[in-house]
Parts: C-alpha cells; sequence; structure tokens
C-alpha cells in the first residue's frame, strides 16, 4: 500500500518490507534503511572496490619483491678499514715457516695452497716458483728467482689471488699449472718459453706468476692482485700484511665485502681443475 492509497484514519504507512512498519510522521533514516534492505548492491562500486584491494595486494607484493631485491643487490656493509698483519698457518694447522714452503713446495707443486687473506671469502695462492732441485732458473730448469715482492732465500715466494679477474671464477677452476700440464708456453721477462702459469679453465685467461701476474692471454685483462708476505726474521714465520693491484675480483673494495680472516689463516690443499684452452691474447 502506499501513503498516497492510505485514507486519513489509517494509522500506518505500510512500506516495502512490513519488518519496516512505522507510524505516520515518525522519523527513519529511511533512505539508509532501503540501501541496507533492498538487496540493490551497486556492482561498480563492488567491482571498483575489488580491484582497489588487488591492487593494494599487487603493490604491497612487488614493494616487498622491489625491497628484498634492493637489500640482495646491496653490497654487505660488513668489512675492515685496513690491512691486518695475519699469521699463515700450514695445512695441519701449525705455523708456517719459509724452511717449510721452501723444502715442501717449489715450481713443480701441482695442488693449490690456499688460503683467504684479508677477508675470509679472499681466497689466494701461495706459490713457490724457486726449481725444485734448488738451483738457478733457466730455460732448461724451469722456475723464477727475484719475482716481484718475492720473500724466501730465493725470492721466490708469493701470492696472489685465487679469484679470476674475468668473471670471478675462484680456485681450483683458476688453478697454477706447473711445467708440463700443458704444452703451451710463452715469452715472459722471466723467460723463453715459460711453461708455468696461472691459468683458468673458464674462458682461457692466463697470467704470469714470475711478473706480478700480468696478463698472458685474455680474456681478463686486469692483472691478479697480489698478497704481501713477510718473513719474521726470529722464527721465520710467514704472514701477509697487504694487497696491492686491482681489487678483488667481485668486490667494491678488497676490503669490503665480509668479516676479516683475523690474526691467523690456515692454508688448504686443493685439486687443481687443469684445462689446456688459452685465450686469445697470447
Ligand atoms: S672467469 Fe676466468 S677466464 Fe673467465
Amino acid at each position: 500500500m502506499r501513503p498516497e492509497d492510505c485514507p486519513g484514519s489509517c494509522p500506518f504507512v505500510q512500506a516495502r518490507d512490513p519488518a519496516l512498519d512505522f507510524p505516520v510522521g515518525q522519523l527513519r533514516r529511511v533512505a539508509r534503511v532501503e540501501a541496507e534492505d533492498d538487496g540493490d548492491v551497486d556492482e561498480t562500486k563492488r567491482n571498483v572496490l575489488k580491484l582497489l584491494a588487488v591492487a593494494g595486494l599487487v603493490g604491497a607484493g612487488a614493494g616487498g619483491l622491489v625491497g628484498g631485491t634492493l637489500q640482495y643487490v646491496q653490497p654487505p656493509t660488513v668489512g675492515i678499514s685496513s690491512f691486518p698483519l695475519t699469521q699463515l698457518l700450514d695445512v695441519d694447522g701449525a705455523a708456517l715457516t719459509v724452511d717449510k714452503v721452501e723444502s715442501e713446495y717449489s715450481v713443480d707443486t701441482e695442488n693449490l695452497y690456499i688460503f683467504n687473506y684479508p677477508l675470509r671469502n679472499e681466497p689466494n695462492f701461495l706459490l713457490n716458483l724457486s726449481p725444485s732441485n734448488g738451483e738457478q732458473p733457466s730455460a732448461s730448469n724451469p722456475g723464477a728467482w727475484n719475482v716481484p715482492y718475492g720473500v724466501g732465500t730465493n725470492k721466490s715466494i708469493v701470492a696472489y689471488s685465487a679469484i679470476c679477474q674475468h668473471l670471478g671464477c675462484p680456485a681450483p677452476a683458476i688453478a697454477y699449472y706447473p711445467p708440463g700440464v700443458c704444452s703451451q708456453t710463452f715469452n715472459t721477462p722471466n723467460m723463453p718459453s715459460q711453461p708455468f702459469y696461472i691459468h683458468c679453465s673458464c674462458h682461457g685467461s692466463t697470467y704470469d706468476p714470475a711478473n706480478s701476474a700480468n696478463n698472458l692471454t685474455g680474456p681478463a685483462v686486469l692483472p691478479l692482485p697480489q698478497v704481501l708476505l713477510q718473513v719474521d726474521e726470529a722464527t721465520g714465520n710467514l704472514s701477509a700484511y697487504n694487497e696491492i693491484g686491482p681489487t678483488v675480483n667481485g668486490h667494491l673494495n678488497t676490503l669490503q665485502g665480509d668479516y676479516s680472516v683475523g690474526s691467523t689463516s690456515q692454508l688448504a690443499n686443493e685439486t687443481p681443475i687443469h684445462l689446456c684452452f688459452f685465450g686469445p691474447l697470447s
């Protein structure tokens, strides 16, 4: 019954829902009651709200992803402010002395002796380039004495980064090659047809351990960083105290990107990967 159909004595105006009957003249919030009650849902508004909700979730997810990605690509903030003095320990944990290196390692040593310095994720080769017979190096007695920054009796003990300067392949993919492993030789400042080198099996880069780890073949164009060693005159113990050359590959700064090795660093003995493939710069 519509209000206009109701006679003057009619005490009520009947609404569309009997439950909503109300006396004539009584104030009601009619508009709101009808909106809640008539089931006439605005689908357009509902869809817009759904889209906004979905957009919010996607935005939150994307924000989380971007935040997570940024957190991932941000370089670690850990590091040190200067190069530490780090005593080297042999694979058995004992102090590594010059006498031990000179008696046990030579230019013919095939296994890799690796120590971390100055950070825990920066491995380095320890090499003794002196001929195994202890005699003067020559074309017929391969080896090197008086190597730049070399220590020991004949300044033949050196250390270089064991992370390739091309794309960062670490040891044992980059490895020292003693004479005879590959037939390849190089004319170097040290000797003609030098048969020993550091070589990376990832893409063929080669470095000269007798001459500051300079490039013999690419694709790497930078030498390997060199760790500087010193000998304690009283004990003969070997220590690392600095690093020169380019930044260790994969680090924005050689001193940043992991925690310090601390006051000692122990050698690890690794089996090399040898592959006689040489890059284009020979
Ligand atoms: S990473 Fe060593 S040659 Fe490419």
